[in-house]
């Protein structure tokens, strides 16, 4: 028999595990709202040489990392597995194989200890990342999820249904970031480092076209973006430049990629951030208009961003726009056991027979 929660119970806690990336997470929360730990694992290192996340490398060290962060997760907080009332588990979206790694462990700790198992969808995650911090968050929302994997915008009902408004037809925007980072010649994951850099370029340097989208408007793209940042090194000849700095080490802090990147490459770099902050921008500001909602969301991994973050501040959209903290913008697993806690009140617990999906929709 499963422990069953009384929902008038203060106090629930519920271990978190998320592994649907490059991130091996654990984190134990109490009642959706109180982080007693947070543990992640970042698989950076190992993908760097490879320009962007391999999917077997990523499975290998899930296996490798699952026990020991979960341990940190659970002595960090300072509890024993009967302090605990469920385990939360990312069901997908993600990788196939690093999905497999933290749903296996999700079940072998619920089936051992007698918990209830919560599946929680991982862009769900996301957006809980900031209701948990941000309980004064008023719902019905705009949620605008932008990831290495995700650009989504979502509208947020007050009984957590969600509605896909509009998405990426191509690439994600931290895709982009990586993408573009990466035929500059710095290394994975190039988000933070031109986010960085941009500081110091003209935004207003080069105007690139806007994508025109057919059908729904608020749909983004940011293929042609990353193309028309690939003309422009061709058509400046800064093939020299780029090589140069692929042989930085990867490692280096902010002050060794401005020492290698000239100015015109740094207006390049603010150009196409303020490109992408201007495509975000204005859905946010088209949906807060047209849609009577409380709120303004931004989660995911790109909501790291400081020239993101600043436009937003400036918008003065008519409601208020919440961010994460940076710790809970990338992956974690905090969010993962945030977003279980109404589904274990409600009772919404999963069997063993519980499956990852690669493709889970929201
Ligand atoms: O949410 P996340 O950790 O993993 C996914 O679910 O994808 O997001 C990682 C993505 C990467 O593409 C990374 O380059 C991007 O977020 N990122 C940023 C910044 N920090 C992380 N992009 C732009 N500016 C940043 N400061
Ligand atoms: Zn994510």
């Amino acid at each position: 028999m499963l422990r069953v929660p009384n929902s008038q119970t203060n106090n629930l806690r519920i271990l978190g595990i998320e592994s649907s990336c490059d991130e091996t997470a654990a984190s134990v929360v109490a009642d959706g709202r109180t982080v007693l730990s947070s543990a992640v694992s970042s698989q950076i290192d190992t993908h760097r040489k490879y320009g962007g996340v391999v999917p077997e490398l990523a499975s290998r060290e899930h296996l490798r990392a699952i026990v020991p962060v979960v341990e940190e997760a659970m002595t960090s907080a300072g509890l024993t597995w009967t302090a605990l009332d469920g385990v939360a588990v990312t069901q997908g979206p993600g990788l196939a194989g690093s999905l497999l790694v933290g749903m296996t462990y999700a079940k072998a700790i619920a089936f051992a200890h007698n918990l209830p198992l919560i599946a929680v969808n991982h862009l769900e995650g996301h957006i809980h990342a900031v209701l948990l911090e941000h309980p004064e968050t008023e719902l019905p929302a705009i949620a605008l999820i932008v990831s290495g994997g995700h650009t989504h915008l979502y509208h947020v009902r007050g009984n957590f249904e969600y509605e896909l408004i509009a998405r990426t037809r191509d690439d994600a925007a931290g895709e982009a970031y990586d993408k573009v980072a990466k035929l500059l010649g710095y290394p994975y994951p190039g988000g933070p480092i031109l986010d960085k850099l941009a500081a110091f370029g003209d935004p207003l340097a080069i105007r690139f076209t806007r994508a025109q989208m057919k059908g729904n408007a608020l749909d983004l793209s940011f293929s042609g973006l990353k193309t028309a940042v690939l003309r422009w090194t061709e058509a400046n000849g800064i093939g020299a430049e780029i090589e140069a700095r692929r042989r930085v080490p990867p490692d280096g802090g902010i002050a060794d990629w401005l020492a290698a990147t000239p100015a015109t490459t740094l207006n390049l770099i603010a150009s196409f951030q303020q490109t992408v902050i201007d495509e975000l921008l204005s859905r946010l500001r088209k949906l807060t208009d047209e849609h009577p909602v409380k709120a303004v969301i931004v989660t995911g991994g790109v909501a790291c961003n400081s020239g993101l973050r600043a436009a937003a501040a400036r918008a003065a959209l008519s409601v208020p726009v919440y961010f994460p903290t940076p710790s809970l913008s990338t992956d974690n697993a905090a969010m993962i056991a945030a977003a279980a806690f109404p589904k274990l009140v409600r009772g919404e617990v999963a069997d063993m027979s519980l499956r990852a999906k690669a493709s889970l929709a929201l």
